[in-house]
C-alpha cells in the first residue's frame, strides 16, 4: 500500500453534523419483502423519531451494495418513491460492506460543506432471497473479477486465510475465534432488532459445520435482509428538532490496494489504522477515549484484527484482549454490545448505518438496560468493504 500522506485533512467544515433521528428494521430474513419496503419501514422510523417533516429533507443518501441480490439493479429511485421524497437530490453509494458507511460520508460531507441543512441516510440490502449458493457466488463477484473471483475465492475463503496467518503469526487458536461469536451471539438475546437471539458456546463454535477452515458456519456473519436509517442535521437545524443531539466527532476514510495476495501481511488490515489515524486526527480523541465501539465482524477473525488495528490492543495481542473480558459489556472497552455482524445480522448496505443507530442510541441510554453501556459519552464505528480495501472509522458523541 502507498501512504504518501498518512493524514488527510478531514472535510472542510462548515457546520458540524449531528444525528438526530434514527430508525432500523429487524434484521434476519423477511420474506417476500422488496427492498424498497425495508428501506421505507427504516426511513419513516427515523423521521418520525427526529420530527423532521419531508419538506425539510434536502438530500437522500442511498447504500446499497448489490443490484443483483435483490434484483433491484438502480435502487435509489424506488426508495425514494417509496419514501415520498421524489424530486429531492438523491444519490446511491456503493462500498461492498462498507455502502452504509459510504451512504453517511456523503450526507455528511454535504452537511458540514453547506450543501444541505437536513439529509436521511438510508442503507438496505436483502440478502436471502436468492438462496446460499447465489447470494455467495454474487458476493464473491465483489473481489476483482480477472485475479480473485475467476480462480474461485470466496469472501470466507479470504478471511480464512487471514484467520490461519493470524494464527500462525501469533498463536491465536480457534478457541479465540470462537470466543467473538461466543460474545455477540450473547449481546444480540437482548437486541430485538437482531437476526439471532440464541446463545452459542465454544464448543458449538467449535462443531458447528466448515465453510472454510479455520472458519466454521458460527464464525460466519450471516446472510440478512434489512434496512437502516439516520437522518444528519447542521448544528443550527438540529437544534431546531432536539435536545439530545449526537454529534459526528470524525469519520476516517481510506482504502487499500484490491488483491488479497498483494498484501504484505495478511493478519493484519492497514486501511483500517489508517482510518482511525484520521478520525482519530479530526476529533483530538484517542483509542483510549473511546466507551464502546461497534466493529466489522464479518467473521470472527476480523473482530480480533479490528481490536489491533484501532489501538484497542497491540498488533497480535487481539485474542488476549478477548480472553481478558476487556471487550465484554462492563469491561474496559465494550464492543459490539449489539450482537455485531456475526449475530445481528450483516445486510450489506444497511450494516454501517445500523452501527450509527446502535451509537445513538446508546449515547442518548434508550437500549435494553443489560446491554446499556453505563455513562456512554463517545463511541466509534468500524465498517469495512472487501478486506480493507475500503474502510471507515467514525467517531460519535453526545
Ligand atoms: N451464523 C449462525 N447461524 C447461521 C448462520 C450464521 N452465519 N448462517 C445460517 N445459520 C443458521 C440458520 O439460521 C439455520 O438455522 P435453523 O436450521 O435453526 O433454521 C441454519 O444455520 C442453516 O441455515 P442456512 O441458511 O441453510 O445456512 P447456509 O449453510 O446456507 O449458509 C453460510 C451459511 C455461513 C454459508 C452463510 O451464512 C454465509 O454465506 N455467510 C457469510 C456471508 C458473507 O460472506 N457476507 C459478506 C462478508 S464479507
Amino acid at each position: 500500500m502507498v501512504l504518501l500522506n498518512p493524514i488527510t485533512r478531514g472535510p472542510e467544515v462548515k457546520s458540524r453534523v449531528a444525528v438526530v433521528g434514527v430508525g432500523q428494521t429487524k434484521f434476519g430474513v423477511h420474506k417476500g419483502q422488496a427492498l424498497s419496503e425495508l428501506a421505507a419501514e427504516a426511513s419513516f422510523s427515523a423521521m418520525a423519531d427526529a420530527r423532521v417533516d419531508h419538506s425539510d429533507i434536502g438530500f437522500v443518501s442511498v447504500g446499497v451494495a448489490s443490484g443483483s441480490l435483490s434484483g433491484q439493479l438502480s435502487p435509489a429511485a424506488s426508495i425514494l418513491d417509496a419514501i415520498g421524497l421524489v424530486g429531492v437530490p438523491c444519490q446511491r453509494s456503493e462500498a461492498a460492506c462498507a455502502t452504509g458507511s459510504a451512504a453517511i460520508y456523503a450526507a455528511y460531507s454535504h452537511i458540514s460543506s453547506g450543501l444541505a441543512d437536513t439529509a436521511i441516510v438510508i442503507g438496505a440490502e436483502i440478502m436471502t432471497q436468492v438462496g446460499t449458493s447465489s447470494a455467495t457466488d454474487y458476493l464473491a463477484q465483489m473481489t476483482d473479477s480477472r485475479w480473485e473471483y475467476s480462480l474461485g475465492i470466496t469472501f470466507p475463503g479470504m478471511f480464512a486465510l487471514m484467520a490461519s496467518a493470524h494464527m500462525k503469526e501469533f498463536g491465536t487458536t480457534e478457541e479465540d475465534l470462537a470466543l467473538v461469536s461466543c460474545k455477540n451471539h450473547r449481546n444480540a438475546l437482548k437486541n430485538e432488532d437482531a437476526q439471532f437471539h440464541k446463545t452459542v458456546s465454544v464448543e458449538d463454535v467449535l462443531g458447528s459445520p466448515p465453510v472454510a477452515p479455520p472458519l466454521k458456519l458460527l464464525d460466519c456473519s450471516p446472510l440478512s435482509d434489512g434496512a437502516a436509517a439516520v437522518i444528519l442535521a447542521s448544528e443550527e437545524k438540529a437544534r431546531t428538532y432536539t435536545d439530545t443531539p449526537v454529534w459526528v466527532r470524525a469519520i476516517g476514510a481510506a482504502s487499500s490496494g484490491n488483491l488479497l495476495s498483494e498484501r504484505k501481511h495478511l493478519s493484519s488490515i492497514p486501511s483500517i489504522r489508517l482510518a482511525a489515524m484520521r478520525a482519530f486526527q479530526q476529533s483530538g480523541l484517542s483509542s483510549r477515549d473511546m466507551d464502546f465501539a461497534e466493529v466489522h465482524d464479518c467473521f470472527t477473525i476480523a473482530e480480533i484484527i479490528a481490536y489491533e488495528e484501532l489501538g484497542f490492543a497491540e498488533r497480535g495481542k487481539g485474542a488476549k484482549l478477548l480472553r481478558d473480558g476487556a471487550t465484554e459489556i462492563g469491561g474496559d472497552i465494550p464492543v459490539n454490545a449489539s450482537g455485531g455482524l456475526k449475530a445481528k445480522g450483516h445486510p450489506l448496505g444497511a450494516t454501517g448505518v445500523g452501527m450509527v443507530v446502535e451509537l445513538t442510541r446508546q449515547l442518548r441510554s434508550e437500549v435494553e438496560k443489560s446491554r446499556q453501556i453505563k455513562d456512554a459519552k463517545v463511541g466509534l464505528a468500524q465498517n469495512m468493504g472487501l478486506t480493507g480495501q475500503y474502510s471507515y472509522v467514525s467517531i460519535y458523541s453526545r
